[in-house]
């Protein structure tokens, strides 16, 4: 295989061919695509809109030099591939080759056996009671969390990096038995965040560096830049603790059993950090969410109306009741559909046959949720149209995949959603910023927003008793 960056990955050797569906998709020429692959970062994920709308096609295929790419929002291709046949449809090296340098030997790259054994060991982490656990760190780690910006009234807080923290935080307890970032690591779990959110940045510029030469120069003038340190912190952190903590580790633990399955230290190290890296998927999702609900004041308050209904306990509320509330599970679906935080699905086949080119597949999660065949006012925010199943789409809705590789972490990631935004809107009403900036989503990776989200906090017990916080409100972070 040559340098190509898809033909990286073992391929499977039985003869197969691509579906019918994929067969019959609208031709598109590359200069057609050109300036969108330049200006991807913003544009791309559009620019297949207004195509798909143009084309009447819902997949296109485009001719690249040695291999065959098609585009897709076709729901049913997707469960073609993803779901009957994903044996002859493996991950591609490309995601390989531009995740690896984070996410080496973990489970979201392993194909075949490797993946199926480690998807095994790390399943032990998500049963029922680890996600009891979970949801007792998320609501005492949010709790102060949130706490702490009682004294920011009057004043603005960048969303995405708060719950970055919440969740690192968390994480970091839950798999490192208890290891809490704000108690052991200095800067705490505001250090770790950024070191994540640089170690992000450092991906998405490996997405168009294709032969890594911006990334190799870098490296030559200073080898330990801000992407190769920031790593260094993650990993450093997480490996002392497996290292020190693997005697003492309590027998019901995520790292016992972890360490039980997995055989090498360093790959339960590493496995760790690639499941922490996962959670930034959970901050961009409530980062969108708080621009929404601060966009749409009337469906922010319905939703507080629930969430202040919950009867708490010493520990908060009952994670049962909070997974029972409708709008608060119809809210988190609606940020999900408009904003998946995974934009695309990808993977290649080759059909074993000498001689023939390798395909692509690279389905758009975003086109598909906002197809206006299939979802009624696509574009709009309308939680309400998650209160009546009859309404959805089922199969138009995959903000966590689908088959056997669907997200191992989606309770987890819907158990932090729900606990962080009950626990922020039973103190905090969240407003936009007059003259703020809309947040862009950068979709190279994960759909994130650009600048992060600002928004404006009031807090909602003393509300009634202050008067309104005035304009324009002092930009401070926290
Ligand atoms: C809102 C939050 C999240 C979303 C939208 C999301 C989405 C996804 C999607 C779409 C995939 C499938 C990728 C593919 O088929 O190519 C995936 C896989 C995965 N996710 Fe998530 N994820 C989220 C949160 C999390 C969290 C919190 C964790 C860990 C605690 C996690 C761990 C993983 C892992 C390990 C895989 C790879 C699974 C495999 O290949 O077997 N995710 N996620």
């Amino acid at each position: 295989m040559s340098g190509c960056p898809f033909h990286q990955t073992s391929t499977p050797q039985q003869v197969s061919s691509v579906p019918e569906r994929a067969v019959r998709a609208k031709r598109v020429s590359l200069p057609r695509l050109g300036w969108n692959l330049v200006s991807a970062r913003f544009h791309f994920i559009h620019t297949l809109q207004r195509l798909f709308k143009a084309t009447g096609s819902d997949t296109l295929s485009v001719w690249l030099p040695r291999t065959n790419l098609y585009i897709s929002a076709d729901p049913k291709l997707c469960r073609e591939i993803l779901v009957d046949r994903p044996e002859e449809y493996p991950k591609t090296g490309w995601e390989h080759r531009v995740l690896s340098p984070a996410m080496e030997d973990g489970l979201i790259i392993l194909d075949g056996e490797e993946w199926k054994t480690r998807r095994h060991a790390s399943a032990s982490c998500f049963g029922a009671k680890s996600i009891a656990q979970l949801a007792g760190i998320l609501s005492e780690v949010s709790a102060r969390r949130v706490s702490g910006w009682d004294h920011a009234e009057g004043r603005s807080i960048e969303l995405n990096h708060e719950f970055r923290c919440v969740i690192n935080e968390s994480m970091m307890r839950f798999f490192l038995d208890g290891s809490s970032l704000d108690e052991t690591l200095p800067g705490g779990s505001d250090e770790f965040s950024h070191a994540f959110s640089r170690v992000e940045k450092g991906l998405e510029t490996r997405v168009f560096d294709v032969l890594f030469l911006k990334e190799r120069l870098r490296t030559l003038v200073s080898p330990s830049n801000g992407f190769h340190r920031s790593l260094h912190t993650v990993t450093n952190f997480i490996e002392e603790r497996v290292f020190d903590s693997s005697k003492s580790a309590g027998d019901q633990s995520a790292l016992k059993n972890l360490m039980d399955r997995i055989p090498s230290r360093r790959s339960v190290s590493r496995e760790i950090r690639n499941m922490s890296g996962a959670g930034a998927t959970t901050a961009h999702l409530l980062s969108w969410i708080g621009h929404l609900l601060a966009s749409h004041p009337e469906k922010q308050e319905r939703l507080r109306t629930e969430v202040l209904g919950l009867q708490l306990t010493e520990q908060g509320p009952e994670l049962s009741e909070i997974e029972k509330l409708p709008y608060l599970s119809a809210v988190i679906n609606e940020g999900l559909r408009l904003f998946p935080p995974a934009p695309y699905l990808i993977r290649k086949h080759v059909s074993g046959r000498k001689g023939e080119r390798p395909s692509f597949f690279m389905f758009s999660v975003w086109a598909i949720h906002r197809d206006p065949k299939v979802w009624r006012d696509a574009d709009q925010f309308a939680p309400e149209r998650w209160l009546d199943d009859s309404e959805i789409p089922e199969q138009s809705f995959i903000p966590f995949g689908v088959g056997p590789r669907v997200c191992i972490g989606k309770r987890f990631a819907l158990t932090e959603a729900r606990i962080i935004l009950s626990t922020l809107l039973r103190r905090f009403r969240l407003e936009l910023i007059p003259n703020g900036r809309i947040p862009l989503p950068v979709f190279t990776v994960l759909t994130r927003p650009d600048r992060g989200v600002r928004v404006g906090l009031v807090p909602i017990l003393r509300e009634a008793l202050l008067p309104a916080p005035q304009w324009p409100l002092q930009e401070k972070a926290l």
